[in-house]
């Protein structure tokens, strides 16, 4: 998994004036293909009443479609302001299963001074799929997203 090689080809992206909708499903689709140990990769985005909204995936469809603040790993990471790696999914009490295969899961912030947007979350059917190296690559693109995540709401906010 190569986070700045993902990130150049989102610049390619922007350069091309690609709106933010497609450009966050290509994100995702690149983290997916990134690595052979990913089996899902979704994007889940925080909205004001505290409820996580799964955006665009790749891999099985799940029915973790809305998460409260809190629950399940996702809604954790958020409560505690901070990434979740889960080697032993079976070891979680606080985890909500989306598919018997997956083994192992991670979650990245997107956030910015404090403020979270989004979250990246991988499932992987092997255990222990994420070793450091693979969250400082993905935190890469968590972070080029935040940036994408702030841009957009300060462009809301003018065209209100
Ligand atoms: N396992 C997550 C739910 C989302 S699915 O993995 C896609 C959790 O415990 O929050």
């Amino acid at each position: 998994m190569d986070g700045e090689r993902i990130c150049r080809a989102l610049i390619r992206l922007e350069a091309e004036s690609v709106n933010f909708d497609k450009l966050i499903k290509e994100a995702i689709r690149l983290v997916y293909e990134s690595s052979p140990q990913f089996h899902w990769a979704g994007i889940y985005e925080l909205f004001p009443d505290k409820v996580l909204r799964l955006g665009p995936f790749w891999g099985a469809a799940t029915e973790h479609v809305l998460i409260q603040v809190g629950q399940g790993v996702c809604g954790s990471a958020v409560a505690e302001k901070r990434n979740k790696v889960i080697p032993d999914v079976a070891k979680e009490p606080n985890y909500l299963a989306c598919s018997t295969a997956t083994k192992s899961e991670l979650v990245v912030l997107i956030q910015k001074c404090g403020k979270i947007f989004a979250q990246i979350d991988i499932d992987s059917h092997n255990l222990s799929a994420f070793d450091e190296r693979t969250v400082e690559e993905v935190q890469k693109v968590a972070d080029w997203l935040a940036n994408a995540y702030e841009a957009r709401a300060r462009q809301t906010k003018i065209r209100k």
